[in-house]
């Protein structure tokens, strides 16, 4: 199979698909690959490197996405690329199509076979394509708070490891999941105290036992989430609750009585945030202060670190790309049911059933 790989092109991304290391690995099944020329740069991949892994490098997206029979990206199809689309050809990226009418008419319209990495689904029900991202971003707010802390930030000028003879930074990280554990770990790591807050018993009983003398586990209720967050100096916010939009756990009146210069981290805004004074933020204006409180809310926080996220990313996307280009598509998705949860659209249908409910369309199965 033919794979390309095409600079990524959505404002603030600079992850690729592909490493050079992936890309020999490709050629060692017997594919080929075609890398954009600057493709990795973001991510600190030279063309040569790209090269030297018996990559051809190509100058434009247009030529990528015109040869390849399996397009590999990070982000889903922006506006300008949609024109590159043709019937037939494997898209395997990020897709969120729910919300994204759009983006899914357009994959429709031209026959794509769309495979988004976010419904790539094993049999627990875990998302193995979107776990690596919530594990760097979740390592990633303790950086983003330690900032938002600082005085020149607005924040109350705490150091959260603190110093020998005087008390370190409080963090309260509500939600345990994959995000909310990672941060735990770099908390406690810099000698911060810790609270991790949940609602499911038996994923307490997890993070207790990970976690022990660490960092302190509580079950989240209102009182308990209100007493916690009064005494932060940082709040991280990790709640997901599936399909759903998340929570609103903090109303503006408990911001209001957060300490003058706490900082609330809300890696939920993707989802709608936790906290009623949430509002998406970018890299390029991170923060806003509202009732004396410092909110970093960067919907897409792992591209701060292209470099890290894109080998997180790709150590995982990589064996489903290697298994859908050596089976072909549908005998991959056949055999491998956890691909066969990853398509979304083909041959102008929808295959995925969340997303054709989102759509209100009927969806199709492909091997049926
Ligand atoms: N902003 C970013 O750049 C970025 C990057 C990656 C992930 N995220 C987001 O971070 C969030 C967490 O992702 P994850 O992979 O850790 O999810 P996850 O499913 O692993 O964890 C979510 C946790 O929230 C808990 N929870 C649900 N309701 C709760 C409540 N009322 N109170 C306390 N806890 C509750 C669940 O029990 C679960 O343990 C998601 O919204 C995800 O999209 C954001």
């Amino acid at each position: 199979m033919l794979i390309g790989v095409p600079t990524e092109i959505k404002t603030d991304e600079r992850r690729v698909s592909l490493t050079p290391a992936g890309a020999a690995a490709c050629k060692t099944h017997g594919h080929r690959v075609i890398v954009q020329a600057g493709a990795g740069v973001g991510s600190g991949f030279s063309d040569r490197q790209y090269r030297d892994s018996g990559a051809t490098v190509v100058r434009s997206a247009a030529e990528v996405w015109g040869r390849a029979d399996m397009v590999l990206k990070v982000k889903e199809p922006q506006p300008s690329e949609f024109r590159f689309l043709r019937p037939g050809q494997i898209l395997f990226t990020y897709l969120h199509l729910a919300p994204d009418k759009r983006l899914t008419n357009e994959l429709l319209k031209r026959r794509v076979s769309a495979v988004g990495y976010e419904t790539i689904q094993l049999e627990d029900g875990s998302l193995p394509l979107l776990a690596p991202m919530s594990e760097v971003a979740g390592r990633l707010a303790i950086q983003a708070g330690s900032w938002c802390l600082q005085a020149l930030s607005g924040g109350r000028g705490v150091l959260l490891s603190g110093a020998p003879g005087v008390r370190p930074g409080k963090v309260v990280v509500v939600g345990g999941g994959i995000a909310g554990f990672n941060a735990c770990r770099v908390a406690s790591g810099i000698g911060a105290d810790v609270t991790i807050m949940d609602v499911n018993p038996s994923r307490l009983r997890y993070l207790s036992d990970l976690l022990a003398g660490h960092a302190t586990t509580i079950m989240s209720n209102r009182a308990t989430l209100e007493e916690e967050v009064r005494q932060a100096d940082l709040v991280i916010g990790t709640v997901l609750v599936a399909g759903a939009r998340t929570p609103r756990l903090l109303s503006a009146s408990l911001v209001a009585r957060m300490k003058p210069g706490a900082a609330i981290v809300d890696l939920s805004i993707d989802q709608g945030g936790i906290s009623e004074t949430s509002r998406p933020t970018t890299h390029t204006r991170p923060t806003f202060v509202r009732s004396g409180v410092v909110h970093y809310c960067v919907t897409n926080m792992p591209a701060m670190v292209p470099h890290t996220s894109t080998y997180a990313l790709t150590n995982a996307t990589l064996s489903y790309a290697l298994e859908i280009a050596d089976r072909g598509l549908l005998e991959a998705g056949r055999a491998n049911r956890a691909i066969g949860w990853g398509l979304n659209t083909y041959d102008g249908h929808v295959v995925h059933p969340a997303v054709a409910e989102a759509m209100r369309m009927k969806a199709h199965s492909p091997w049926e």
